[in-house]
């Protein structure tokens, strides 16, 4: 197949580390080509094991959702796989929620994020990972993106039971956020959603993993 550019092309070039992983985290740079900016998410650095079983299964998962999602506004653009162990997609210009203060964003911007998560679960994909503030772009319009959909699930083939607890859990991190950074124009029917989703959380395991399994990142 043909992709824009390959793993030799990146070889030897300058790019820009945006992000390194720890043990079973990919590093992703951004790698500007033919004056577009890419990024290069990619499990190499990982110890071969992880690469070959982990990283190749979370490679193939990103890339199939993020293909799911093309046309939606807000998701990286133009995927491919550079090779078994790394995913491109266009760079989104702009800073993650995390770096960004709250007089920063627009009003109606997590209404945007609500929109774009509603879509998505319209695509029978839920992300399981909004709530991580490293996740979320706040693009140089303003405008949300999502981010890092290796531990999306497909609805599809999910049992009818967790459908709608998958679907609340990416809601749920919306209005976390939200309550964060906008509290005064959360309404009573959002808050009392996330209320209740933070009483089932306490008993959920899908919490994230304990920091100690997490390992540090590469230096
Ligand atoms: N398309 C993109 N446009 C802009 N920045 C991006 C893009 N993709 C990734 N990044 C940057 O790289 C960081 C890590 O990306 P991602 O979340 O996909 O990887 P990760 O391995 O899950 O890392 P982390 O553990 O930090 O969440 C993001 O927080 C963001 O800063
Ligand atoms: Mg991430």
């Amino acid at each position: 197949m043909n992709t824009p550019f390959n793993r030799k092309d990146i070889e030897g070039f300058q790019y820009q580390t945006l992000s390194k992983g720890r043990w079973a985290n990919a590093d992703l740079y951004l790698f500007r080509h033919d004056g577009v900016d890419w990024v290069v998410k990619d499990f190499m650095p990982c110890s071969p094991i992880v690469r070959v079983t982990w990283g190749w299964i979370m490679v193939r998962r990103e890339f199939a959702a993020l293909t799911k999602l093309q046309g939606i506004p807000g998701v990286p653009q133009e995927p491919f796989m550079l090779d078994g162990f790394a995913l491109c997609y266009r760079f989104i210009e702009g800073k993650t929620l995390g770096d960004t203060g709250s007089e920063e964003i627009k009003e109606d911007f997590f209404l945007r994020l609500e929109d774009l998560v509603n879509r998505m679960h319209g695509l029978n994909l839920a992300h399981l990972d909004i709530r991580n503030r490293r996740n979320i772009i706040v693009d140089a319009n303003g405008e949300p993106a999502l981010l890092d959909f290796q531990n999306c699930v497909n609805l599809e083939n999910t049992p009818w039971f967790l459908r709608n607890l998958f679907k609340e859990i990416d809601l749920s991190g919306v209005y976390k956020n939200w309550e964060k950074y906008k509290p005064e124009s959360l309404d009573s029917v959002r808050k009392e959603k996330l209320d209740a989703l933070n009483r089932k959380r306490a008993f959920w395991m899908f919490k994230g993993y304990p920091s100690w399994m997490k390992g540090d990142r590469r230096s």
